[in-house]
Parts: C-alpha cells; structure tokens; sequence
C-alpha cells in the first residue's frame, strides 16, 4: 500500500518505521524533520512515577513492555545502538504528605509492577549522592528511559535503509470526501496516497482543528556519568545517559516561543542541585527548548477515518507512547484490527 505520513516526530517515524518494515510504501512529509519535539525530550519511560492510573495507566505500561522489542528491530535496521536505561526511575519525595499520597496510589493502582520504598535512613544510605531534601522515594523497577536523540537518529537511519522518502513540505489542508482523504495538499506540491496517517503533534491545530497546543519545555544537558537512573522529584528530573545528564523540564504555556529564558534555566539548576547537589560542578554542555503537543485532558487523542488515522496529543509521553501508537496503525493496516484505544482516546470525546 502507499502510505502517506505527515508528520516526522517520534510517532510519525516510528509509525513509518514500522509500515516499511511490514513492505509498505511510505512517504513522510514534514515541515522540518529537525523541529520535532522527541529530538528535546527526557527520554522517560515512567507510567508509574508521572503518576498515571486507569486507561491511560493500561495504555502507557503496555507501550513501555513493548520497548525492548521495538528497540531490538529499530537497532537491527538501523545498525545503531540505542541507549536504554533499564535501572528503573527513582521517584523522590519532599514531604510526608506527597509521600503518604503516592504510597496510596502505588498500593491501589500499580499491584502489577515491582517497587521498593525507600525512606528517610534507608533512602540516604542506598542513595548517597542525594541530598537530605527528599525524605523518601519509591523506586519503580520497571521503568527506565532511553536516549531520545539517540531514537530518533536511529528512526531517520532505519527509515532510509526501509527506502521511505523523507520530503521538506507543509501540507496546509486536506481535501476530504465521504469520510476519505483525497488529497494533502502542501505548499511546494499535492499528496495523493492509498492510506494517510497524521501525526502532527503539536503542530496540529490549523491543519486538523483539534485541540492540541505546545506546551514549552526546557530542558538541559550536563555534563557527566556518576548516576545509574532516573531521580524524579517534582521540584526536577535528573536523567542519566551514556555521558551525560538531562535535567528537565519547564512546563510553560508560552505558544511557540522557542527562545531559552534566564528564569527557566535558573529554576532547572535550583531543583537539580537541590536534589543532588554535586551536580553544581557539572559542566553545562547547553539547554534546548521543545514543544509538547498538549491537550485538554492530558490525553492523547486519536481517530480513523476510510482511509486514514490521526495520531496526535502525546503530550508528555511521545517516547514512551511511541511504540503503542506506531502498532494501533500497523494492526489496523495490515489486519483491520482496531485498537479499543481508538475509541478510548477519540478524537469525537473535544466534540460531545
Ligand atoms: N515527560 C516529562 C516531560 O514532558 O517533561
């Protein structure tokens, strides 16, 4: 089948990274394969620590099992290696009542996963590099977080060797019919494909009228190699990768200003220093600016349509959603098999 993706961030690649290997014809267009959001994201592989519960919670742990998977078949076609941290994400806590509040969630919600509850002595023994601000944590084994630069490079590589076409354009409008996508239409040239898959993030509004904004993150690189996992705590998060750390990130509803602020850097190095404070010698490589596609209720949103999918919204969790996503289109394409999560997550929930 010709497939045309719109669309080059973590889930339009990954998506077109799984169509081609399944030997479809596929063409991504983009405005700018270099714009996206996942090439600033954490990496984060957290269902339990962001807190999730419900359907979201279902949808997130069933993505994140089906990483090494993904990452094996992304690294064979790609012939790059992908770093994966698998040493699990400590969530941290700075007072008895956030602490008491997550314990609750964790004991009702996450009885199908393994994690440690560390406090106060026990904490700091096991965790010497932390400071005496976090009075406990709870360490969710299954999670960890892969080098989301890395991912990406390895989707344009495994992509290319798939001989799918990357092409610089803006699709500005769809022309649709009974349900089917006719033509996209772009500025330098018209679209025409078998089947569609938007995945514009949070670029979508114009073209797809639905409500997706970007919500500012700053993030920032330094310098080092001395932690072996994620230390989340609402005040930062502190993401290990082979040599270097990501501290994250701002949330700022700032429209599409991509300019880095004194104020954002500023609050970053506070919370990650005041967590773990020998990072205060760290060398600081750069700070970089992305665009979550935010939604109203934090959810993402999907659609299908004749001849086509909507695949947007993936908010704070694109990397970690990105296999879950890529295989509801595949399933659908290859087997007419439709996800529960198409109607979970529709698209149809913004016009009720
Ligand atoms: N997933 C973390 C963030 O978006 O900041």
């Amino acid at each position: 089948m010709n497939i045309l993706i719109i669309g080059s961030g973590v889930i339009g690649l990954s998506t077109a990274f799984e169509l081609a290997l399944a030997g479809h014809s596929v063409k991504v267009v983009t405005r700018n394969y270099e714009e996206g959001s996942s090439w600033v994201a954490g990496g984060m592989l957290a269902p339990y620590s962001e807190g999730l519960t419900g359907d979201l919670l279902r949808f997130s742990v069933e993505s994140l099992r089906l990483y090494p998977e993904f990452l094996d078949r992304l690294q064979e076609i790609s012939r790059l290696r992908i770093y994966f941290n698998r040493n699990g994400i400590l969530r941290l806590f700075l007072s008895e009542e956030e602490y008491e509040e997550a314990k609750k969630l964790a004991a009702k919600n996450y009885k199908d996963t393994e994690f440690e509850e560390l406090y106060g002595e026990e904490l700091r023994k096991r965790e010497p590099l932390l400071s005496g601000e976090p009075i406990a944590g709870l360490l969710f084994k299954e999670e960890g977080d892969v080098d989301a630069e890395k991912l990406m490079d390895a989707l344009l590589f495994a992509c290319e060797n798939l001989r799918v076409k990357i092409q610089v354009d803006e699709v500005v409008s769809l022309e649709k019919r009974n349900g089917r996508i006719e033509i996209a239409k772009g500025l330098k040239e018209n679209y025409v494909a078998d089947f569609y898959v938007l995945t514009t993030g949070a670029w979508s509004k114009p073209l797809l009228d639905l409500p997706v904004y970007p919500v500012k993150g700053q993030i920032l690189k330094v310098k080092g190699s001395e932690l072996d996992k994620v230390y989340y705590s609402n005040i930062s998060y502190i993401i290990p990768k082979e040599n270097f750390i990501l501290i994250g990130a701002t949330s700022e509803d700032a429209g599409f200003d991509s300019r880095p602020t004194v104020g954002g850097v500023r609050s970053l190095l506070e919370g990650a220093v005041r967590i773990i404070p020998s990072l205060s010698e760290a060398e600081l490589l750069s700070v970089k600016v992305g665009f979550r596609p935010g939604t109203p209720d934090d959810m993402p949103i999907f659609d299908t349509g004749e001849n086509y999918v909507v695949s947007v919204g993936h908010y704070r969790n694109g990397i970690l959603w990105a296999p879950i996503s890529a295989k509801m289109v595949l399933d659908l394409v290859e087997k007419g098999d439709r996800s529960p999560y198409f109607d979970t997550f529709n698209a149809g929930r913004f016009s009720e």
